[in-house]
């Protein structure tokens, strides 16, 4: 058995348990529930004083729930003498990084202060919507990358012709170079405009002739699959052949994983930082390495 504990939270007992596996650790026993009002109530039911716990939770939608959840779980294990260590796999509000508009609250700001206050020990996330983020941390903060896991998948699983890597705006550059890299692709960007006030997104015609070259789409994150429905018909009219898209986080609000089919995407594929039908990566190895290094260092 290894040193760690790991406490599956609420919104990824699945990852929780896997990582636990992969860890040889055991996970701490928890309750929780949630109040007719949308209260949460977290009860811990195992002796953790000295002990090093991960806890395991993501935040997607319901975004604030989900955070709640977090910070009680790791005030417990915090004042009950555990030194707590959060992976929260996806991170909400890490996109508003920035006062893009004057008078804006810069969130990731804010949630860094929230989680400094609860007493965690260190942060790791998987694909932070951008590294300048981590620069809100007043405590270690890492970012790992699923990218080779992402690019592992596709030399696995599909046979594409002469395929070209894209990312959806000029924002995922450094992402969509990484990825095509490991698989020895060209690689473009779309310059994707999107109105602050209105949220209404174009696309600027910048591509080069695709002439029925299938196209790896790769981006952080889908939340409502808005950019990349509009992608897949720009491409598909500029003479795209089959279109793939690659994820780390596959959010996927309401309808979009049926949507983004219907405009002509073939797959979507993504990493269980999110539990949706698109989670076909396991991020646990990767992670599991990440604790171990701590362990041994
Ligand atoms: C934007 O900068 C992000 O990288 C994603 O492209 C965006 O958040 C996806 O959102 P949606 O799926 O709602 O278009």
């Amino acid at each position: 058995m290894s040193d760690w504990l790991v406490a599956p939270g609420p919104a990824s007992p699945e990852l929780g348990e896997k990582l636990a596996k992969a860890l040889n650790a055991e996970t701490i026993g928890l309750e929780y529930k949630i109040f007719p009002d949308g209260e949460n109530k977290v009860r811990l039911l195992t002796e953790v004083r000295n002990r090093r716990v991960i806890v395991v939770q993501s935040t997607y939608y319901p975004a604030d729930s989900h955070l709640m959840q977090l910070f009680l779980l790791c005030h417990k294990l915090s004042e009950e003498g555990a030194e707590v260590y959060a992976f929260i796999p996806y991170l909400a509000y890490a996109r508003q990084d920035r006062e893009f508009q004057k008078g804006e609250v810069i969130s990731l700001g804010v949630l860094s202060h929230l989680l400094r206050s609860i007493g965690i020990k260190s942060l790791l996330t998987i694909d932070i919507h951008s590294t300048r983020g981590l620069g809100y941390f007043t405590f270690p903060a890492y970012s790992a990358s699923a990218i080779p896991l992402l690019a592992q998948h596709v030399k696995n699983n599909f046979e594409l012709s002469n395929p070209l890597a894209l990312s959806p705006d000029y924002g995922g550059q450094s992402r969509v170079q990484a990825f095509a890299k490991l698989l020895d692709l060209e690689s473009i960007a779309l310059k994707k405009v999107r109105d602050r006030v209105t949220g209404e997104v174009t696309i600027e015609d910048n591509i080069p002739p695709l002439d029925g070259r299938d196209l790896i789409i790769v981006d952080d994150m889908i939340s409502t699959g808005t950019s990349i429905q509009r992608a897949t018909r720009f491409l598909k009219k500029n003479g795209a052949g089959r279109i793939i898209t690659m994820c780390t986080h596959a959010l996927l609000l309401g309808s979009a994983l049926d949507e983004i089919l219907a405009s002509g995407v073939e797959e979507v594929v993504s990493t269980n930082s999110v539990p949706s039908p698109a989670s076909k990566i396991d991020v646990a190895p990767m992670i599991a390495e990440h604790y171990r290094s701590i362990e041994s260092s």
